[in-house]
């Protein structure tokens, strides 16, 4: 039956995956899946900072380029990702004084925005990335520590200079329910455009766990962002398991898949869903979680899962 990409497209959503540099060089599998299911890419790594301006003043955009080059080849929209985050960020920024970040956040922003800012294919950016802690506060990061709260606002208007027509996103993990920390960023969202800032959209990565549960109203705390104005997507999206994997695991992982979808198509506003990857074979879980992994929609031999189906059939209305 048809791939995730057609049915979406009959939705009016989008369903993306994460990609990266290697295998997208080097794995035909990869690239074929990628091509045929997908209508949306990020890239997973390439548009970081440490990847776009290693040291201040020399931008390189060769990993940047690769994805741009083959979601344009494939009709994809692509979903910059991200502008300024505390990880992935070189020491040199880390060590600026306030006036010199300040003004490298404005270059780097302008530089790599306006880079893609008159190509068809990249349409939207996360401009801030986790900006908050677990409780709900401002994450005490360096930016933070540094500049501000402000640097939320500078980093939005920056953006909208270097491309008037990008949709500009905050994102964030753990904020797909209404919890402490969705609404903090609830009340940041609505703060800023009350204050005029170009906040366009908000991301909910969406990075699950079968074994913590499914979020709490899902579909509710989307309404409530879309309610603001801003359109809502799910950015991230990855279900991991404690391994080894199984038929109950495959089958509740599926689920979980099914329902961030359900609530996406059940939100007007919610423009689509990008997966975190979408094969086991390249995951970022078991690297960081140990001892969890199988995460995605495919397995690490390429063949489709429970999950996959799942995607599938609940784009195509089933
Ligand atoms: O590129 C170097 C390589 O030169 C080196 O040999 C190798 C040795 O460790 O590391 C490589 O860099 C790794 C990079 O991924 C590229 O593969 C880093 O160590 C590794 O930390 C980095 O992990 C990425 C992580 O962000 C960093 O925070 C993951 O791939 C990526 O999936 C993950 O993505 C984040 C989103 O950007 C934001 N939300 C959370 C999400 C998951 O952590």
């Amino acid at each position: 039956s048809a791939a995730l990409r057609q049915h979406a497209a009959a939705r009016g959503k989008f369903i993306g995956a994460a990609l990266a540099t290697g295998p997208l060089a080097n794995e035909s599998a990869y690239r074929d899946i990628a091509a045929a299911e997908f209508n949306q890419i990020t890239a997973e790594n390439a548009m970081k900072w440490d990847a776009t301006e290693p040291s201040q003043g020399r931008f390189t955009f060769t990993g940047a380029d690769a994805v741009v080059d083959f979601a344009a080849a494939n009709g994809q929209q692509v979903h910059g990702h991200t502008l300024v985050w505390h990880s992935q960020t070189p020491g040199w920024v880390q060590s600026l004084g306030a006036t010199a970040m300040r003004a490298a956040m404005r270059e780097h922003i302008a530089q790599v925005v306006g880079r893609y800012a008159d190509d068809p294919a990249v349409v939207s950016w996360d401009v801030v990335n986790e900006v908050f802690d677990d409780s709900g506060g401002m994450r005490t990061s360096f930016w933070y520590n540094t500049l501000g709260e402000s640097y939320i606002a500078d980093a939005f208007r920056a953006a909208r200079a270097a491309d008037p027509d990008a949709r500009l996103c905050i994102n964030d993990y753990n904020v797909e329910g209404i919890n402490a920390k969705s609404t903090a960023m609830y009340n940041l969202v609505r703060t800023l455009r009350q204050q005029g800032v170009p906040v366009d959209c908000v991301g909910f990565q969406g990075h699950l766990a079968i074994q913590y549960g499914f979020p709490g109203q899902v579909q509710q705390n989307m309404q409530r962002f879309a309610d603001l104005g801003v359109q809502v997507r799910v950015t991230e999206l990855d279900i991991r398991m404690v391994m080894p994997r199984d038929a109950s695991k495959d089958a509740t992982q599926a689920t979980y898949y099914r329902d961030t979808v359900n609530a996406c198509l059940a939100v007007t506003a919610c423009a689509g869903i990008t997966i975190w990857g979408f094969t086991d074979k390249h995951s970022w879980v078991p690297d960081t979680f140990s001892g969890q992994g199988a995460a995605l929609i495919y397995d690490e031999n390429y063949r489709p899962k429970p999950a996959y189906t799942a995607v599938h059939d609940a784009l195509a209305g089933g």
